[in-house]
């Protein structure tokens, strides 16, 4: 906000939270641009902007995102109410609402719920705010899932005996080819005991008709380089595990409930769920 000068009339205090400093409240963070894209809170006027020049490229981000969450929401009340009773949600992002241990604690209250991201910010957010009791927010990176397997608090809350529903939702678009993202889900697959299940969601170009639009209006301070992967290439994710029905489809099309939905042709992701046997 502008003050009126020295000596003119009332200067007005600028408002600084004290937590993030400068750099981290002027700068867009791709974390709170999704945040705000799902009708989150905890963004900035540098989020919202950046979410706006993002929207007048491709509205369709919104649609994904939202059609995103309200994937999570389902396949972890599907799970929860299968008897899945751990839930290791990778790349988890800013505390959503609803958050994955509010849709699995509905269902059995004595459901633990790790999340897990690398971004500092996300971190000490869900750090702050996740005090319910069975939850518990690790910053970890996935290109290092040796490290969050062995972390304290994950082996605090998690027992790698009894099946796990292990959330990597619209994350392994962040993981690029010689990082091994498929060599990474095996790992973590290999830790889950049998019974435990992988719900997977991926961004695609498979239904991007122009691919002339200027998506290099968008950039962050720290760039972020997104990976879309076609549906074959999505499908070796679930390599050695079952895939539950409908199978990899479109969000919207993944068991849909009863609320609204995008109309499929916006919504640039797929997503599934796979059981290991
Ligand atoms: C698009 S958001 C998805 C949030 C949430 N999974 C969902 O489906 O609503 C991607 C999240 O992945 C996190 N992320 C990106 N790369 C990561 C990595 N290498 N390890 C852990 N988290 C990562 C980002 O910080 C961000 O919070």
């Amino acid at each position: 906000m502008k003050s009126s000068g020295p000596g003119v009339g009332l200067r007005t205090r600028e408002w600084r939270p004290a937590d993030h400093g400068r750099r981290a409240v002027s700068e867009a963070n791709p974390a709170r641009v999704y945040n705000y894209l799902v009708g989150g809170k905890d963004n900035y006027l540098a989020d919202y902007e950046q979410a706006q020049r993002f929207l007048g490229v491709a509205p369709e981000v919104r649609d994904t995102a939202l059609s995103n969450r309200r994937f999570v929401h389902r396949t972890v009340r599907h799970l929860a109410s299968g008897g899945i009773s751990q839930f290791l949600d990778i790349g988890a992002g800013l505390p959503a609402n609803p958050n994955v241990h509010e849709i699995a604690q509905a269902v059995n209250p004595r459901a633990r719920v790790v999340y897990a991201d690398n971004d500092p910010i996300v971190a000490s957010h869900g750090q702050a705010r996740l005090t319910v009791s069975g939850t518990t927010m690790v910053r970890a990176d996935i290109r290092s899932p040796d490290d969050l397997l062995g972390h304290e608090e994950l082996r605090r809350l998690l027992d790698p005996g009894q099946p796990v529903a292990i959330l990597l939702t619209l994350v392994l678009d962040y993981i690029e080819d010689r990082e091994d993202p498929i060599g990474i889900v095996r790992r973590l697959m290999d830790w889950a005991a049998p019974g435990s299940c992988l719900v997977l969601s991926h961004g695609t170009g498979d239904f991007t008709l122009d691919t002339d639009r200027e998506w290099e209006v968008i950039s962050f301070e720290d760039p972020v380089s997104l990976v879309a992967r076609d549906r074959d290439q999505i499908m070796e994710y679930f390599s050695g595990l079952e895939l539950l029905d409908p199978g990899l489809v479109q969000l919207p099309s993944w068991r849909p409930g009863i609320g609204a939905e995008s109309d499929p042709s916006r919504v640039w992701a797929y997503g599934g769920v796979g059981r290991k046997p």
